[in-house]
């Protein structure tokens, strides 16, 4: 990865970010118009607990984890219902509970023990913006991103299927990616990461968390999420 952090601090110093101050998805827009950079230089994109933001020229994300979301669909809340109806994130463990970018740390971190890292998209703590974590982590191409002109045969597919567990899991279950894996870091591999996600109960790796890093195929959302 292949990043200035005194830049990245220039392009995110008037990002409403502050410790104590709730960040949900709703804010995505005010955060992302307050960046200082060129119009295009970056993109966003967000799921259920972080806000990815996406170098369009660089090799790098930067992804802020959100404190919590709104239970009820309201478009600007007054300060009464945002107290009756944000629900705090407190499942992703650690000394701050709401943050599944940390907890994405962690996991890498843990991977490494085994070799495993190497299947993950690198991610680290950038810094903090007015108190508030910021992380960093490897652009890849996303599943639904990539052209993915190979699809497997049945035979293929079952021979995948028969050497991995996971699809009874429902942890990891795209076929295709999957005999992509195969065949990039072979059978054993397979087994063994397969059997590592199981273990380590790392779920809901769905189409939206993974894909490829210069065709490596790489899961780049491991943190699970359980609100
Ligand atoms: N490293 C990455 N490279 C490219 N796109 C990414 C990366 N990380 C996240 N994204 C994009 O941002 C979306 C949300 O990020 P993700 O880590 O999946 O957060 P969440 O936990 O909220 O689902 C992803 O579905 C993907 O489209
Ligand atoms: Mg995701």
């Amino acid at each position: 990865m292949t990043y200035n952090k005194e830049e990245l601090r220039e392009v995110f110093k008037n990002a409403p970010l502050k410790i104590g101050n709730d960040f949900y998805e709703d804010l995505n827009d005010d955060l992302f118009d307050s960046l200082n950079c060129a119009s295009g230089d970056y993109y966003y994109s967000h799921g259920a607990s972080k806000l990815a933001i996406i170098s369009v020229n660089g090799d790098y994300v930067i992804k802020i984890p959100y404190t919590g979301e709104l239970s009820e669909d309201i478009w600007y809340p007054t300060e009464e219902e945002f107290q009756e109806f944000f629900d705090p994130y407190c499942n992703a463990g650690g000394d701050c509970p709401w943050d599944y970018c940390a907890l994405e740390v962690e996991r890498y971190e843990y991977a490494k023990q085994f070799g495993f890292e190497k299947y993950l998209a690198k991610i680290e703590l950038l810094g903090y913006l007015n108190g508030y974590p910021i992380y960093i982590q490897e652009k890849c191409e996303t599943y639904y991103d990539s052209v993915h002109s190979k699809h497997y045969t049945e035979e293929e597919k079952k021979t995948t299927r028969s050497i991995c567990g996971l699809g009874k899991f429902d942890y990891l279950t795209n076929e295709n990616w999957l005999t992509d894996f195969r065949f990039y870091y072979g059978n054993q591999a397979l087994t063994d990461f397969s059997n590592f996600l199981t273990e380590n109960g790392w779920d809901d790796l769905n189409d939206s968390n993974i894909g490829y890093l210069n065709s490596r195929p790489i899961i780049f959302d491991f943190s699970g999420f359980e609100g």
